[in-house]
């Protein structure tokens, strides 16, 4: 039965977005761009995902009934996470609940910065030449602002005597430093706009945010696109080997990446009804090299030992330089990398997270198909590429798939297999967190040995209950577990754990287990010390950290730990476009990393090889 489509309206932005019935709001949220704090991955325990509903309420579930008082049911606020859209909605979403205040506030409140963005407009009433008066044009705006050190290029000089002579002399100067980016006739201080990219391997996200407003809180617009350089490569390697052997290889990939980045400026400009000449400014986080790609610098260097990128600073260029279309005087400024393989959205992550802030010993995790992993405190940080594969996007396993709607993203192993199922409907596949799961609670059922084993279909342990003997079926020759039977999959096939897929898990979690490792001894802390995991990623939204833990993908440390962070790097990107100043902050992240690099190390390889087998549940 197809399932109905539900408006929900978020407030006080007025969006709204179609939803299939059986939607979380969270995730119906994320579709509006609005990303919620969900500190506890969504299991309905830390209450800070509340919203009011100032439409019809639906009736509140026992974690609400837990979490919030008598008025606050009545008054209509529920947790987010747990409520599934049944009808249409009408939204309020308190500032609290919204995750890029909270990260900024969460550590290190103390030291968190101004509102004092890197581009700013002044308006000024320069008086026209006369007799008296025959300073030139340039020196008569340089009375009126009032600073002597103004620096002006020839574009600037340009457009001045058209913009002095334009209207009643007052006009508008755009400031970033000491540098005029532009003049303009008129007073328009009230429309200046900044644009914050995170360009990861496979996906981009771009954030429009009003930089005249400070009482906006860097609220934005937000975007979200798959990164057309798919077609060129899975990861990054597959991407700088494209670069490598094609004449017009660089070029390629750069103008796709900038076209895929135009078409998003667009429609987050028409989305609020701003003009793109009105965006001044530019900042982007990614991998180093995506960051490369997108300055149109040869990434090669990166894939050859010793792995070294062209560039480590900050880079700061006129935007339309590599193609952006915005103002045309707009300036780009892509935050720092640390390595060749730690870039600059690991950068923006301990940007957002406070690392460098904060006394406490903190380690951030990004999982991925290209990785990171980063830990330390005030006193310096220690930071690795911690690489998975991509198995936990889905790929290599056999019913693999993102983390889209109809993904199995939850297991539970009792007398039977329970799933849940992104979007609520029939499943079509597993995605990475679903893999975990599902691995974490066989290893538990007994159906997986440590070794990865999955028991053969004749010989399950008898303790193991007759419905979940059943689900153990061959597959080409060697057992697999069936998740989703083939009457309640979207295919009409049934869903398949094979053994190989639990090869490729074991591979993916022994690569970020060993890495850890071998980073948190680099870094000389005991696991004791370490006061939160801060787990970053689209990935992480839904992966139960007990399953992760069980497989060994996160540090064995208690569970309150253990806090999952979204996109901390889009976050660090926005915060160099709102708070100026952090942009020493990330220089000096990058600087005061000491990176450690993996391969080759006989520790990792030790642990890796160590890694492959399965703890006992004891943890032995
Ligand atoms: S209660 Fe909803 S995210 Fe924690």
């Amino acid at each position: 039965v197809p399932r109905p489509v539900c408006r929900v309206t978020f407030q006080p932005e007025g969006r709204s977005v179609f939803v299939l019935a059986g939607t979380t709001l969270v995730e119906a949220a994320g579709r509006a761009g609005i990303i919620l704090n969900q500190p506890c991955g969504g299991e309905g325990t830390c209450g800070k995902c509340r919203v009011e509903l100032l439409s019809d309420a639906p009736p509140p579930g026992d974690h609400d009934c837990r979490l919030l008082g008598m008025e606050q049911l009545d008054a209509g606020w529920r947790l987010a996470c747990q409520l599934s859209v049944d009808r249409d909605l009408l939204v309020s979403v308190p500032w609290e609940a919204r995750f890029f205040e909270q990260v900024i506030l969460a550590e290190g409140a103390d030291a968190s910065y101004p509102f004092r963005p890197n581009v700013r407009k002044v308006v000024v009433r320069v008086p026209g030449p006369s007799v008296h008066d025959q300073r030139c044009d340039l020196d008569r705006l340089r009375g009126a602002v009032a600073s002597r050190g103004l620096q002006v290029d020839l574009s600037v000089l340009r457009s001045l005597p058209s913009a002095l002579r334009q209207g009643d002399g007052a006009v508008t100067v755009v400031l970033e430093g000491r540098k005029v980016q532009g003049v303009q006739p008129g007073d328009t201080t009230a429309t200046l706009f900044g644009v914050a990219f995170d360009i990861g391997t496979t996906s981009l996200v771009g954030a429009l945010v009003d930089l005249a407003d400070p009482t906006a809180h860097g609220q934005a617009t937000l975007q979200a696109r798959t990164n057309p350089q798919v077609h060129f490569g899975d990861d990054v390697v597959s991407r700088i080997a494209y670069a490598q052997s094609h004449a017009d290889g660089l070029q390629k990939l750069q103008s796709r990446l900038v076209a895929c980045l135009n078409e998003m400026i667009l429609d987050l400009c028409q989305e609020r009804g701003v003009d793109p000449d009105a965006v001044h400014e530019i900042t982007a986080v990614g991998n180093t090299t995506m960051s490369h790609v997108l300055l149109g610098i040869d990434p090669s260097p990166i894939a050859q030992a010793p792995y070294v990128a062209v560039v480590r600073d900050a880079v700061d260029v006129r935007a339309r330089e590599v193609g952006l279309d915005v103002n045309p005087c707009a300036n780009l400024h892509v935050l720092p990398n640390i390595a060749g393989f730690v870039g600059s959205d690991t950068v923006g992550f301990a940007l957002a997270a406070g690392l460098l802030r904060s006394e406490r010993v903190q380690l951030g995790i990004d999982i991925g198909t290209n990785g990171e992993a980063i830990i330390g405190n005030r006193h310096g940080l220690v930071a690795c590429s911690c690489a998975a594969g991509p198995a936990f996007e889905g790929a290599r396993i056999h019913h693999g798939m993102r983390a889209s709607e109809g993904a199995v993203s939850k297991v539970v192993v009792n007398d039977d297999i329970e799933v849940g199922v992104i979007g609520g409907g029939r499943a079509s596949g597993i995605c990475g967190s679903g893999l975990i799961d599902a691995v974490a609670e066989l290893l538990g059922a007994g159906l997986i040995d440590e070794m990865g084993r999955i028991a053969d279909p004749g010989s399950v342990p008898s303790h193991v209950p007759l419905s979940l003997r059943r689900a153990v079926v061959e597959h080409d020759g060697q057992p697999a577990v069936v998740i989703v039977p083939a009457e309640a999959s979207r295919t009409g096939e049934p869903i398949l754990l094979t053994q190989r897929d639990v090869r490729e898990a074991q591979l993916a979690k022994a690569a970020v287990q060993a890495g850890i490792e071998v980073l948190i001894r680099e870094s000389g802390v005991c696991l004791e010390e370490i006061s939160r995991v801060l787990v970053a990623g689209g990935f992480g939204n839904f992966i139960r950290r007990s399953c992760a833990k069980r497989i060994g993908l996160l540090p064995p440390v208690s569970g309150e730990k253990i806090e999952f962070v979204g996109n901390a790097a889009a976050t660090g990107a926005r915060m160099a476009l709102v708070y100026g100043d952090s942009r020493e902050e990330a220089h000096r992240i990058s600087r005061c990393s000491t990176y450690v690099e993996l391969a080759g190390r006989a520790d990792f390889q030790q642990r890796f090889a160590d890694a492959l087998v399965f703890a006992k549940p004891d943890g032995s």
